[in-house]
């Protein structure tokens, strides 16, 4: 765990850029830190491992006052991860990732094994191992950036807007990967970005701050959208704050009708409800379409995917209706409108 501690940073100029901040990031998690440019984000993080020392307050790892320990000893512990990835131009992709290996002494296979490794693990075709930075899309330099900072297996990752120069389709994945490898790696990762669709995205916590270093609100995307702290936080979330809500409630009380769901043998002669469509499923139990309509359908996984994927699958149909699905693609019931209607006056209440 890291925790701040009432961290003051006030640069020799006098200007304060981080002030009196009191959040912990939890072992294991991913905490984001997001708010407008020169709010402090970089200042906080770079506290973290020492390249800049706080004014005031405590910063501990573990319970550790990080001004105790030194810092080559202390950055060992941490990896680091920056925007454009900061790679060495002139080094090979794996001898960039074994960077940190290579200055902890491992000999150079092993060193070289662990890059080769990772990089598999980042989702980069060990191919590109032999290549220079130049020869690789920016999404790949970013992946590359992420492995070179797992190398020594740190139990802290730092990272510092690492998607934000690349196009909206790459950051995607690169944000679905980086959720993946956590979910593997468990690491204790503090994020920053001034994107709050990607805060609310990674975060599992999220410290919003507000320019001259202060803290707005620290809270799990959830709490955030639901009950922002003030007008900062509730125009620094945006529009669509009603919507995205729904992304974080899930499907697995909505209730579902399975006497809409016919088997594709059985379909002909099956009579259309009066309150609804029948969905024809193949043997197997995929969805075939609606019975008698060739009008397109949409799926959800229930109780996997959010209320949000569910209201979207059923926009999809004309009836109005999602078709709920197992994670097999199997069809396991029908979400009508009136479910859905009822699920989100709950939410609207919740
Ligand atoms: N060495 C310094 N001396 C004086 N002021 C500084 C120094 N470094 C940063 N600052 C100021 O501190 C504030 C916070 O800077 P910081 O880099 O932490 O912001 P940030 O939130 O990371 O911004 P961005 O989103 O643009 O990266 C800014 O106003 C910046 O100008
Ligand atoms: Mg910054």
């Amino acid at each position: 765990m890291i925790t701040f501690d009432s961290v003051t940073k006030r640069y020799p100029d006098g200007f304060v850029a981080v002030d009196d901040l009191s959040i912990e990031a939890e072992t294991g998690r991913i905490t984001v830190l997001v708010g407008p440019s020169g709010c402090g984000k970089t200042t906080t993080l770079r506290m973290i491992n020492r390249m800049i020392d706080a004014t005031e307050g405590q910063i501990l790892l573990d319970g550790a006052d990080v001004k105790k320990i030194d810092p080559p000893t202390l950055r060992r512990g941490i990896g680091y991860v920056i925007q454009q990835a900061g790679l060495f131009p002139h080094r090979k992709i794996v001898d960039n990732v074994a960077t940190v290996p290579y200055l902890l002494g491992w000999d150079k296979k092993k060193a070289r094994d662990r890059a080769m490794e990772l990089l598999e693990r980042v989702g980069l075709d060990p191919k590109m191992a032999q290549r220079y930075p130049f020869q690789l899309s920016g999404g790949q330099q970013q992946r590359v950036g992420v492995a070179r900072a797992l190398a020594a297996d740190p139990p802290v990752l730092l990272m510092d807007e690492p998607f934000s120069a690349v196009d909206p389709i790459v950051r995607t994945s690169l944000q679905e990967e980086l959720l993946r490898l956590q979910s593997e790696l468990n690491k204790t990762i503090v994020f920053v970005t001034h994107d709050i669709d990607e805060a609310i995205k990674l975060g599992d916590k999220v410290a919003v701050l507000r320019v001259g270093g202060k803290l707005a609100q620290f809270a799990a995307p959830k709490t955030l959208l639901s009950e922002p702290a003030d007008d900062f936080v509730r125009e620094f979330l945006g529009r669509d704050r009603g919507i995205r809500r729904l992304s974080f409630i899930s499907t697995e009380h909505l209730r579902l009708r399975t006497d809409l769901v016919v088997s594709s043998s059985a379909a002909s002669g099956s009579a259309a409800a009066s309150d609804g469509l029948l969905m024809v499923v193949s043997e197997d139990g995929r969805p075939v379409g609606w019975q008698g309509s060739d009008e397109p359908f949409g799926t959800y996984v229930h109780g996997k995917d959010s209320l949000r994927a569910a209201l979207d699958a059923a926009l999809l149909s004309p009836s109005g209706q999602a078709v709920a699905v197992d994670p097999e693609g199997k069809v396991v019931g029908i979400a009508t409108r009136e479910a859905l209607d009822a699920a989100l006056a709950e939410a609207a209440d919740g």
